[in-house]
């Protein structure tokens, strides 16, 4: 299968701009296939019809429970019914903004498998973190599964917090390092080999490298995608 390519649209674009978006990646992109986009919750639905046979669509963040008195939330089940098919969830932006944490981020990954989303779970760690990155992904990545018990539908986003939106992108062997080290902590939890993507200021120029590594599946990338052509060429640097 073809490696990931994943983006995240973040809270940027309007529905205006879906169809442009749409017709660029159906012009230039038509034979790329694994790529997805997760786009604000407002826009699941419309992109979702226009990118049908295309590429598959993602929401940004989900919440646990099925339906109740949650003000301003949207559910696994809503998100499954717009035709998305995938959720990004502990996205780190979510995780300091928003305060969550990877106890309320388990609840959220149970639901999602629950109804059938594939689910991206995002880790990474900060600046002041990254002489000790190994303990603070060891943590997310126990605490954030800690509610399921098989990793069907799960993918790991590796994303180092100081690498997003910054230009600076961390080098081939730290992110294989820290691959690996993903890979072998799913794998000696729940027994099965976990694909795992890397984000933090991916474009064109460096997607290749990035996607050669073998212990990269893929790549989850957040400014880059919002330019469909830049987008297309990222998916093409797959080789
Ligand atoms: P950038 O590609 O803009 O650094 O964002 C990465 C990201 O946060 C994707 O989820």
């Amino acid at each position: 299968m073809n490696k990931y390519i994943i983006g995240n649209w973040k809270m940027n674009k309007s529905l205006s701009e879906i169809s442009p978006f749409v017709k660029t990646l159906k012009k230039l992109g038509k034979n790329q296939k694994n790529m997805s986009v997760c786009v604000p919750s407002v826009m699941l639905t419309e992109i979702s019809k226009q990118a049908k046979g295309l590429f598959e669509v993602g929401a940004q963040n989900c919440h646990y429970a099925k339906k109740g008195a949650f003000t301003g939330e949207v559910s696994a089940e809503m998100i499954k019914e717009t035709g998305a098919s995938l959720v990004l969830i502990g996205h780190s932006e979510r995780r300091h903004y928003f305060d969550e944490s990877n106890e309320f981020i388990a609840k959220k990954v149970k639901e999602a498998q629950t109804v059938g989303l594939k689910v991206i779970l995002c880790v990474g760690e900060t600046l002041e973190e990254k002489p000790k990155f190994k303990s603070v992904i060891k943590k997310q990545v126990i605490e954030s599964l800690s509610a399921i018990n098989n990793i069907n539908n799960i993918v790991i986003a590796y994303e180092p917090v100081w690498a997003i939106g910054t230009g600076k992108v961390a080098t081939t062997s730290d992110i294989a390092k820290a691959h690996s080290y993903i890979k072998e902590i799913v794998k000696a939890k729940f027994g099965e080999d976990v694909s795992v993507l890397y984000g933090g200021s991916v474009n064109s120029k460096i997607s290749a490298e990035i996607l050669a590594l073998s212990e990269v599946d893929g790549v989850l990338v957040g400014g880059a995608s919002l330019d469909a052509t830049e987008f297309v060429k990222i998916a093409e640097s797959r080789g």
